[in-house]
């Protein structure tokens, strides 16, 4: 496979885009899509004061890596959780954090819950038994609450955070199962500012979680790449994996999926009545049944094809 800007070999194949770039295009082509979703979404402009939420992982980092060679005023926050399950989950990613944000001259704001609110997100959870057992909802409750908080005290314009698009679709997914139209109407690549909260942002909701493994690495950002130790079993992984198997069978099923739900959202056509005068719906020539096509309805028209020829 070749790349297709040089000829030279290809690092990177997304069968998705039907294209292959090698290392030196693939490391451009990145930082320029996001330029363009940034822009396309209208997340921030080039004078805004951007807060990166960074867990140590690699869209989070690679978010800020990002950003910053596109020229932004990027600044990061990481938050301890204190969470250990064997691998030291939260110190291991602390230190990559600080180790990303020392290597690269970046401003990084580092918040631990347990010294803020003295206890860690485990020791939270066993006391609030919220989230029965598992610390994921106290977790990202929490995390949220954090988030907004630093980015409004710190007068930041607009927070980013570095989920992808598998993570997005898979969060699509489950609000689409329960019909969540309060979840579907606020999801989306741009949370406008609301009650003093800042705005918040996702610029890399359109490329494939491999996508951004793909830069990681390419680029040579370490990373933690355990997850963590809590999300074992959880629905969200659940959810990716049967999206992955439907991506594997149609690759650009899962970009569809959440692209067009952007589209029918931004249009409004997802939660109105459909207006079926409005539609322009008349009966076909033929059978009689209603069809927006200018004659014959869509079966009559295929029946036409197969009519025997008369002799
Ligand atoms: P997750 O909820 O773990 O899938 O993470 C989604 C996004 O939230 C990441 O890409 C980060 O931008 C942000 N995030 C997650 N964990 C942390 C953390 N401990 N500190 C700061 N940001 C985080
Ligand atoms: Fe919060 Fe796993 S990151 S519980
Ligand atoms: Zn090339
Ligand atoms: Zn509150």
């Amino acid at each position: 496979m070749k790349c297709r800007k040089c000829g030279e070999k290809a690092s990177v194949n997304m069968r998705q885009h039907k294209l292959a770039l090698c290392k030196d295009h693939y490391l451009e082509w990145i930082p320029e899509q996001t330029d363009r979703f940034i822009k396309k979404y209208q997340m921030f402009s080039p004078d805004e004061r951007i807060l990166v939420a960074v867990s140590g992982g690699k869209d989070s980092l690679s978010l800020w890596d990002i950003l910053v060679r596109l020229g932004f005023h990027a600044d990061g926050l990481y938050i301890g959780l204190g969470i250990d399950g064997g691998i030291n989950y939260s110190n291991e990613s602390q230190r990559l954090t600080e180790e990303f944000a020392n290597q690269n001259n970046l401003k990084l704001h580092i918040v631990e819950i347990e010294r803020e609110y003295g206890l860690s997100i485990p020791a939270l959870s066993m006391q609030t038994q919220r989230g029965l057992g598992k610390p994921c909802a106290v977790c990202g409750l929490t995390k949220r609450h954090e988030m907004n908080r630093i980015a409004r005290d710190l007068g930041y314009d607009v927070l980013a955070t570095g989920h992808n698009l598998d993570d997005e679709a898979a969060v699509l997914f489950g609000n689409t199962l329960t019909w969540s139209a309060d979840y579907l109407l606020r999801q989306g690549p741009v949370l406008p500012a609301s009650d003093g909260l800042s705005r918040k942002v996702k610029p890399l909701c359109r490329f494939y979680e491999r996508e951004m493994t793909a830069y990681a690495l390419l680029r040579g950002i370490n990373y933690i790449y355990e997850e963590c130790p809590h999300a074992v079993g959880s629905t969200s992984i659940y959810y990716k994996e049967i999206l992955n198997q439907i991506e594997t069978a149609r690759p650009g099923a899962k970009l569809t999926f959440y692209l067009r739900f952007l589209e029918a959202r931004r249009s409004g056509e997802l939660f109105v009545e459909p207006n079926l005068e409005a539609a322009h719906l008349h009966p076909c020539t033929n059978c009689g049944q209603l069809t927006s096509a200018p004659d014959l309805c869509t079966f009559c028209r295929m029946m036409e094809k197969v009519k025997p020829t008369p002799v």
